[in-house]
């Protein structure tokens, strides 16, 4: 028999994006599934005969009771996000939280302040930045490899329909905290903040063009980092030809992604200004053991991380970053000017950014 150490794991929200994490468990050696809970019993139920016949809890509280879980996966709607982490880190699990990991930067602040708290760690899932061809580019581009970033594309040109947002709590400020920003481009930006680092100011604008929503279904931003680079960033649902495109054209090469929910080698490609020589442009090809990104390689990574009792890992580290980031696009957007990264460290600044935004162009 095996002593390695196993990772108990539950899950909360037994709807869509469930299957990706309980894959995800089971593709892990050191970890088992062992208990689910949703507010629907019927779907908690169909989940677990579907996924190796975990333990079935009618709440959380019960199941945190009855299980101790060493890890909680959260996959509820982000309204709820803050109060079950809170919960879960309580009773001693570690979170594994969907984005968006809650509804406003106050929500996240204390989550975090719960985790530590706790002793514990609180991962959110931005599974865009995992696979090996983001952590080589990113690699290039922090060792200046590539000279500096100046130019960047981010865009998230999804489609979904009415039926997408017949779903209660989508397409409402109160329980999704934001519209195709928040929900969608937030990937993108994640992975575009991943591999640029800390942006500087942000200036955005909001749209509703044809969805029946409250929140945006169309968003348009300038993001200047730190580092120097200027980004455009456009995000969608209406986009019948659905694509998720960075680019990055730093002062010797253009870095380029295109995929649509996940990338492997074959998604990037890397273009080099037509002087640099044989010797350096083979010193930036994709390393030879290739991973895709996904649900996989972010559990894999955070629960290696959780069993060493290590720090968290670049994959899943930075949880306020995309968010600071997007809570700063509507901030903008509500203002009608940029808004700077360093206001956020204002607690007035800070509460008076997460005001809802009321005005989405053009109003109907
Ligand atoms: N990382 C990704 O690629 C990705 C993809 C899809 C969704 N998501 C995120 O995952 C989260 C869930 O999205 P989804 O599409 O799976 O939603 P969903 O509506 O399909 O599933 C949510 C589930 O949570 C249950 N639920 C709701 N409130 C609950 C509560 N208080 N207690 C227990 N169960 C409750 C619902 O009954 C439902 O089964 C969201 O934050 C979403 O943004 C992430």
């Amino acid at each position: 028999m095996s002593s390695e150490p196993v990772l108990r794991a539950a899950i909360i929200g037994t709807g869509a994006v469930a299957a990706s994490h309980s894959a995800a468990i089971a593709a892990y050696t050191g970890a088992a599934l062992v208990a689910v809970t949703d507010h629907d019993p019927d779907r908690a139920h169909d989940f677990a005969a579907l996924h190796g016949e975990p333990a079935v809890y009618d709440d959380l509280a019960s199941l945190l009771a009855a299980e101790s879980p060493d890890v909680v996966h959260i996959c509820t709607p982000p309204g709820v996000h803050a109060d079950q982490a809170d919960a879960a880190l309580a009773a001693g699990a570690h979170v594994v939280v969907e984005k968006p990991p809650a509804l406003t930067l106050a929500e996240i602040d204390r989550m975090l302040a719960a985790a530590e708290r706790a002793d514990r760690r609180l991962a959110v899932v931005f599974q865009q930045r995992t696979g090996s061809a983001a952590q080589h580019v990113r690699d290039l581009l922090a060792s200046g490899a590539l000279g500096r970033p100046l130019v960047a594309l981010c865009h998230t040109l999804w489609f979904r329909g009415e039926d997408y947002f017949a779903v209660p709590w989508r397409g409402r400020w109160e329980t999704e905290g934001g519209g195709t920003t928040l929900s969608h481009g937030i990937h993108q930006l994640d992975l575009l903040a991943y591999l640029l680092g800390d942006w500087a100011a942000v200036s955005g604008q909001l749209w509703r063009l044809d969805r029946d929503v409250a929140t945006e279904d169309l968003s348009t931003a300038v993001v200047r980092f730190d580092a120097g680079a200027i980004a455009s960033v456009v995000t969608s649902v209406l986009s019948p030809r659905e694509t998720s495109v960075i680019r990055i054209d730093t002062e010797l090469a253009t870095i380029e992604l295109e995929h649509l929910y996940g990338h492997a080698h074959a998604n990037w490609r890397i273009t080099p200004r037509r002087d640099v020589d044989d010797a350096t442009v083979a010193s930036w090809r994709l390393p030879d053991d290739e991973r895709a990104s996904g649900h996989d390689d972010l559990v894999r990574q955070v629960y290696d991380a959780l069993l060493a009792g290590a720090g968290l890992p670049a994959v899943a580290a930075d949880p306020l970053r995309s968010f600071e980031l997007v809570a700063a696009l509507y901030a903008s957007a509500r203002l009608g000017r940029e808004v700077r990264r360093s206001e956020l460290s204002d607690p007035g600044l800070r509460g008076a950014l997460e005001a809802p935004v009321t005005e989405v162009r053009p109003p109907r």
